[in-house]
């Protein structure tokens, strides 16, 4: 197993690229299941969960080639069954479950099980198939959903925590084959559900409202291959922003989307963090001293909580008190302790995370539990004194594409090495 090896200490300068986005991506890999003509997807991160996608596509009978970001994919005669052994490597593959239960009118898929950040059930995705007049069996770990045919129904998809991202892709991908019209109300607005919809659009799907709470899909008889480049992964262009903050360096960061991400700027300017848009990049660098302040995490355009580790490994650094509330997710703390190690002073309070900053971090060996709670491990190794040794970095893989070798770019002492 590989671990990151940090020397801390060196503020980041120069420029990165923003890759494409692992969350926009997966589900639109998943969507060229719906027509037997080929896709071809550009954009698309090389990452350990997109290639696990390429698998899945491959294992229910697609063609597929991934080569320099660009994925060729053609389904064209596929099979409505994913097992176990695939499912259970990446949440993200539920939402193959719409594209075949919309072309096949059947699909049996692995429930995904626990998450570490989360119980995160699916019965939002099941209640939307259920709506469309599918059936739903439950037995031995998987899902059975079947339906003699699919019709147009309006649903309200909110849940425990608001919206479902995945969800409401998956049941706006089962209802573009209906029968007449759909209408999804509490529907996720995130900048990925936005991006699968104009690819469906792309495809010959008729959607319109997507990127608002009320999505509205007339089902049509036959999607056609198309092309599309996936947008720039927002949660990337946060984490390396907040990397320059935490070593008070100065970045370009090219290829991001500023309007995707007006929580995360308008928390990092609080922080006292500047982040200006120039042209089609956004530029980052520290005005003086960080301050310490309040995030709540919520769904889009709320603040993600995707980033959430990320700003709390900040707020380590910020004299003062810093509150931290995750709203998305029960148990998404997991860097917390690890921080500690670094000689963070974080208490635990219900959904809330309380933070004493300014007292200087310095470098320990640490654990990585999950995707976003490594990258605040890698943030706070950066902005440590000495060495950090980062284990466990395939979390980090499955949505970072090349990390340290990015940060290298940005004059980052970091490296790859065998975990000892
Ligand atoms: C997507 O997961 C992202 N993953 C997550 O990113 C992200 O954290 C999450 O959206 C929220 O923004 C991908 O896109 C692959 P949800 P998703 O359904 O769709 C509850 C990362 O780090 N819920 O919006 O699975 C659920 O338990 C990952 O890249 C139900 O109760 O998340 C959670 O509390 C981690 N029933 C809340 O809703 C359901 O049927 C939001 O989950 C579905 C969800």
């Amino acid at each position: 197993m590989e671990s990151f090896l940090i020397k801390g200490g060196v503020p980041l300068h120069g420029e990165v690229e923003n890759s494409g986005s692992k969350n926009a991506a997966l589900p639109i890999m998943a969507a060229a299941l719906l027509t037997n003509e080929p896709c071809v997807i550009r954009r698309v991160p090389d990452l350990s969960d997109t290639r696990f996608m390429v698998q899945i596509l491959e294992s229910l009978g697609a063609t597929a080639h991934f080569e320099g970001g660009t994925l060729t994919v053609r389904a064209k005669k596929i099979r409505g069954y994913a097992d176990y052994e695939l499912v259970r490597k990446m949440r993200g593959s539920i939402c193959i479950a719409g594209p075949l239960l919309a072309r096949l009118h059947k699909a049996r898929i692995s429930l995904p099980g626990g998450c570490i950040i989360g119980a995160r059930p699916i019965n939002l995705h099941l209640k939307g198939f259920e709506s469309l007049g599918a059936q739903i069996k439950i037995k031995g770990g998987y899902v059975d959903a079947t339906a003699k045919k699919l019709s147009g129904a309006t649903m309200f998809l909110g849940g425990r925590a608001g919206s479902t991202v995945l969800g409401t892709a998956n049941v706006m991908m089962a209802a573009v084959l209906a029968d007449g019209v759909t209408v999804i109300e509490s529907a996720a607005c995130e900048p990925e559900v936005v991006d699968l919809a104009d690819f469906l659009c792309a495809m010959g799907a008729k959607i319109s409202g997507a990127g608002s709470p009320t999505i509205t899909i007339t089902g049509v008889d036959k999607l056609h291959g198309a092309e599309h480049e996936v947008i720039p992964d927002r949660i990337e262009a946060a984490t390396f922003a907040i990397a320059a903050a935490a070593t008070d360096g100065e970045i370009t960061i090219r290829g991001a989307r500023a309007d995707h991400l007006r929580a995360v700027i308008d928390k990092l300017n609080e922080a006292g963090v500047s982040v200006e848009k120039r042209g089609a990049n956004l530029m980052v660098r520290r005005k003086g001293k960080l301050k310490p302040s309040d995030v709540t995490t919520l769904p889009y355009s709320g603040f993600p909580t995707d980033v959430q580790a990320q700003m709390t490994a900040l707020f380590t650094l910020a004299p003062g008190i810093s509150i931290i509330t995750e709203r998305i997710f029960e148990s998404r703390f997991m860097h917390v302790s690890e921080l500690a190690r670094l000689g963070a002073d974080i208490e635990i309070e219900g959904p809330s995370a309380i933070v004493k900053g300014g007292r200087p971090l310095s470098g320990a060996p640490v654990m990585a539990s999950d995707l976003r709670a490594s990258a605040a491990l890698v943030i706070a190794g950066l902005a440590a004194k000495g060495a950090t040794q980062v284990n466990r970095i395939y979390h980090l893989d499955r949505g970072y594409e090349r990390m340290d070798a990015k940060l290298r770019k940005l004059g980052a002492r970091i490296q790859r090495v065998e975990e000892k």
